[in-house]
């Protein structure tokens, strides 16, 4: 195992019902610490920006315009393999699918408002903490 860092989203859904502390705490509980941590309002154009991978998909748009609908607080996780770590915390896309005991099973309204993103490979964490962190805004 290595020690990896992974971004993640709380999304406005969560904000919006004041649950930042409760998905923070679900998080360390899973053995990750919380190295850098943003509440930020983003703009449509770094939203869609951020989710440029999926700019050919039917929800692009909807997904974007629900992702300024409100404030979302990037983080960089740490710890060891913290990016499956981080997806097995958070449990399947759709909230629906998601298995007991996940962030999307207690908190995820639907497939869109999900409540969290986190970075799906080593290579995608990167580049998505970079969007948000310079290195200077990590500390470990
Ligand atoms: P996230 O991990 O942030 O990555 C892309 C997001 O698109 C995903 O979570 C979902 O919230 C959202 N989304 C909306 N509709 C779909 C869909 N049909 N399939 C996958 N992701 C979807």
């Amino acid at each position: 195992m290595a020690v990896e860092r992974t971004l993640s989203i709380i999304k406005p859904d969560a904000t919006r019902r004041n649950l930042t502390g409760q998905i923070n705490a679900r998080l360390e509980e899973a053995g990750l610490r919380i190295v850098a941590q943003r509440r930020v309002r983003l703009t449509l154009e770094q939203a869609r920006q951020f989710y440029a991978v999926h700019a050919s998909r039917a929800f692009f748009d909807d997904l974007c315009k629900f992702m300024v609908s409100g404030p979302v607080v990037a983080q960089v996780l740490e710890g060891e393999d913290a990016i499956a770590r981080n997806r097995d915390a958070m449990g399947a896309t759709n909230p629906a699918n998601a298995a007991d005991g996940t962030i999307r099973k207690a908190f995820g309204e639907s497939i869109e408002a999900n409540s969290v993103h986190g970075s799906d490979s080593a290579e995608t964490a990167a580049t998505e903490i970079a969007f948000f962190f310079s290195e200077r805004d990590i500390v470990g």
